[in-house]
């Protein structure tokens, strides 16, 4: 008895699995320009037949389809097609033709499939794509010329792959130099050579997030890349940054990511060629102090974001004639700020509007100083924990004043943190 209704199960399951294909819904002006499709139960290699000989469709997305390869021909006759979408499938490998045809396409997405990279020529009738997403693949190389016929291509994201910066030749992007957009977080970046991106002359955001670097790039940096607004450091292990000249070039740079590094000291002067820019992260870091002029002088500086660092002391001077208006010191060692720290930033042509100071080993006196002034002036600040309900400030036995004395902050922060 067991076994038939084992037996049945398995003829239900299979008569559920055969001939599975997705099913596809057309949409659009006469009900043939947007195709999507939805997966059927089982793995489906994609074939002609499903979306092909179609001269109308311009769109067809077979995101999340169980797609495990594609056959040739499997777009066959579709001359409009501009976007398509084989995200989140299965497929390991693309022939090398199972692609040609359909050359105005412009928009290709590739993301979260299997694919270890490409053979030379399979991209070779796309001189029209502008957007190639190939983030969440396995891809461990890319051969030199892969790229070479999408010349108009203006976003590449090969973020969380498995490639090595250090293998990566150069040449590789020699006819695509129009790339606006570049991601290449989760992949080993470290030791890339410097001249990686030389040929880029639009770049607008370099995302190198997560990449295994151990100092800031010098390929990242470079002169033609003076057009970069966005640039993401952030959770790599830089412990340094002492080249006072090393963002020299980045004069449109606008949005500057160092977070989740592990970075000990800045060199003092560093940030100040960078006068576009309107945002520096440095938050989760290792700082233990604040060069005197780090943040000086920068004309469009708005939001600095120094939390979860180990600052014992913020020289309110780092700051001056910079418009500062989002100030995030959180989480760091301080036990005060300068006398009138707000009114001082003020005066020096900050805009204070919102300034996080909580999750500090407080003075008593010092934070009851600060928080008069940031009311006074009416600027945001975290206030979750200054209701009185917990503890957040501590105080020496004898007197309520405020020790504004490097020597003392010890003593705070030791009473603070027991
Ligand atoms: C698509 O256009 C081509 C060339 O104009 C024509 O030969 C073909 O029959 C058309 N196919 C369909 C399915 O309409
Ligand atoms: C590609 O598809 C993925 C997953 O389906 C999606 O998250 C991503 O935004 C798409 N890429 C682009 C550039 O639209
Ligand atoms: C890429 O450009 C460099 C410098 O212009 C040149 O030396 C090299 O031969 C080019 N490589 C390819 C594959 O086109
Ligand atoms: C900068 O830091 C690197 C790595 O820590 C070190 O090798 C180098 O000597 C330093 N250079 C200067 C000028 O301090
Ligand atoms: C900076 O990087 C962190 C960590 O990757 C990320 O969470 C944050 O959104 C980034 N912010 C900006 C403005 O790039």
């Amino acid at each position: 008895m067991q076994r038939a209704i084992l037996v049945i199960a398995l003829t239900i399951k299979y008569l559920l699995l055969i001939g599975a294909q997705p099913s596809c819904e057309y949409t659009g002006e006469k009900k043939q320009r947007d195709v999507i499709c939805t997966a059927d139960k089982s793995d489906y290699v994609l074939t002609r037949g499903l979306v092909s000989d179609n001269n109308k469709t311009t769109r067809v997305t077979l995101r999340n389809c169980k797609i495990i390869d594609v056959e040739f021909e499997a777009f066959y006759q579709m001359p409009a097609l501009e976007y398509l979408d084989l995200s989140q499938n299965q497929i390991k490998n693309l022939k090398l033709g199972v692609l040609d045809g359909f050359n105005r396409l412009k928009f290709l997405n590739l993301s979260y499939n299997e694919l270890e990279g490409f053979p030379l020529g399979l991209f070779d009738q796309k001189p029209n794509l502008e957007v190639l997403d190939l983030k969440g693949n396995s891809i461990v190389t890319l051969e030199l010329g892969v790229f070479d016929k999408m010349k108009k291509l203006k976003h590449i994201d090969l973020s969380n792959n498995a490639l090595l910066g250090r293998e990566m030749n150069p040449n590789i992007f020699n006819q695509s130099t129009h790339i606006h957009i570049i991601d290449f977080s989760r992949n080993d970046m470290s030791d890339s050579k410097d001249n990686l991106l030389e040929v880029f002359i639009e770049l607008d955001f370099l995302n190198l997030d997560r990449c295994q670097l151990n100092e800031v790039p010098i390929f990242a940096t470079k002169p033609n890349l003076k057009t970069m607004k966005h640039l993401m450091l952030s959770t790599n292990n830089i412990r340094v940054i002492n080249d006072s000249k090393i963002f020299m070039n980045l004069e449109n740079l606008e949005i500057l990511n160092l977070s989740y590094n592990v970075i000990e000291s800045i060199a003092a002067d560093v940030f100040t060629p960078l006068k576009k820019l309107k945002m520096i992260k440095l938050m989760n870091n290792r700082l233990t102090q604040i060069p005197d002029t780090l943040f000086r002088n920068i004309p469009n500086l708005n939001n600095v974001d120094l939390s979860h660092n180990l600052i014992e002391f913020v020289p309110v001077n780092a700051f001056r004639s910079s418009p500062i208006k989002h100030l995030n010191l959180a989480d760091n060692r301080f036990s005060y700020l300068t006398d009138n720290f707000c009114l001082e930033l003020k005066n020096s042509g900050g805009v204070l509007a919102k300034f996080y100071f909580n999750q500090n080993p407080w003075q008593c006196a010092c934070l009851r100083d600060i928080l008069n002034e940031v009311k006074n002036f009416g600027i945001v600040y975290n206030d979750v924990k200054y209701t009185g309900d917990e503890p957040v400030c501590v105080t020496k036995p004898n007197g309520f004043n405020c020790m504004r004395q490097m020597n003392e902050n010890n003593y705070f922060i030791d009473l603070y943190y027991n």
